[in-house]
């Protein structure tokens, strides 16, 4: 659906996309990530030709996208970063709106953006003007905006900044239910938890590049972080540090006050340390298996935190 070769963009003093490189299958959930400043937004306004950029090519629907082809433009939603309504228009006249872009046939539309309404669950604000809304309300109606029209692709760029836990919930079960319902979906994202939780694949980017590419697992088995066993409040006494260590397969223990964190090299391990630890009638309170993180991807790669500028 989406094919982005060796893109480059320069800003005045900012290489904002330095060899950017993205394919996107049909039916994905794709997600973006990145630090803040990292590209994601400029990538995505160049892949949608509403923004120039240097070098390289765009491919959508297996065409060459330019700023003309309002025909691909019509098969893509677009919900930016920055909430674009109409604030002088209700809630239903923006709908209307931006959905008549689309759609000219007058019963089609309306019953588009009364499906749009129910969707974003903005029945009973239909009549209010954006500014009389919340936060989340408003992104709410940002994001109707952008699917009302049924969109075969729908890029979402930083849904959730700013908006309360209720509507971040609606935001997200409407996202995977726009790709059941058959829209691909891009997602940019600096919350790799939200990310790890909606796509189906993920592209990491730092400095207008992508930095690798897969599904979570993928990424995980990518960098060789194994899973970790945490064992809270644990007696370390007698050598039990040693004997953990000379388990096959046991990588690294950290530990804190009372807490242990064993990392394995691979999930087999872990009952071979716990069998080991009921032989040896070991006192602990509780044993919790820890996946690692995309953060922790983003950190073996980079040697930064994904949060450091969010
Ligand atoms: N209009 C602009 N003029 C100059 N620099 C810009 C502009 N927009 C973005 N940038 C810079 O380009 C880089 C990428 O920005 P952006 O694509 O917005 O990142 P992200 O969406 O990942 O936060 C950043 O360094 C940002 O400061
Ligand atoms: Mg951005």
């Amino acid at each position: 659906m989406i094919e982005i070769k060796n893109l480059f963009k320069q800003y005045k003093e900012v290489l904002a996309l330095n060899n950017f490189n993205l394919t996107v299958e049909y039916g994905e959930i794709y997600g973006l990530v990145g630090p803040n400043g990292s590209g994601k937004t400029t990538s995505i306004n160049c892949m949608l030709s509403l923004l120039k950029y240097d070098k390289g090519e765009v491919y959508l629907f297996g065409k060459k996208m330019s700023d003309s082809r309002s025909d691909l433009k019509a098969k893509i939603g677009y919900i930016p970063q920055d909430i674009s309504v109409i604030y002088d228009l209700n809630v239903y006249d923006n709908i209307d709106f931006f959905c008549g872009l689309y759609i000219s046939d007058k019963a089609t539309r309306k019953k588009y953006v009364e499906e749009a309404i129910e969707f974003a669950g903005l029945n009973e604000f239909r009549k209010f003007l954006p500014a009389k809304l919340s936060g989340g309300l408003r992104r709410r109606l940002n994001i109707a905006c952008g699917i009302a029209h049924k969109p075969e692709l729908i890029i979402f760029d930083e849904p959730t900044v700013a908006v309360d836990p209720q509507s971040r919930n609606k935001i997200l079960e409407g996202i995977k239910e726009l790709n059941r319902n058959g829209a691909t979906i891009i997602y940019t994202s600096h919350y790799m938890e939200e990310v790890e939780y909606l796509s189906t694949k993920i592209s990491i980017i730092d400095k207008g590049q992508i930095l690798v590419s897969g599904t979570t697992k993928e990424l995980k088995n990518f960098v060789g972080l194994g899973n970790s066993l945490e064992v809270n409040n644990i007696d370390l006494s007698n050598g039990l540090e040693n004997s953990l260590r000379a388990i096959n397969g046991v990588n690294k223990l950290l530990k804190t006050s009372n807490n242990l964190k064993i990392i394995v090299d691979n999930d087999m391990v872990i009952s071979n340390i716990i069998n080991h630890l009921n032989q040896n009638n070991i006192i602990y309170d509780s044993l919790n298996i820890k996946t690692p993180t995309l953060n922790d991807v983003f950190l073996d790669i980079t040697g930064r935190e994904l949060r450091d500028n969010a």
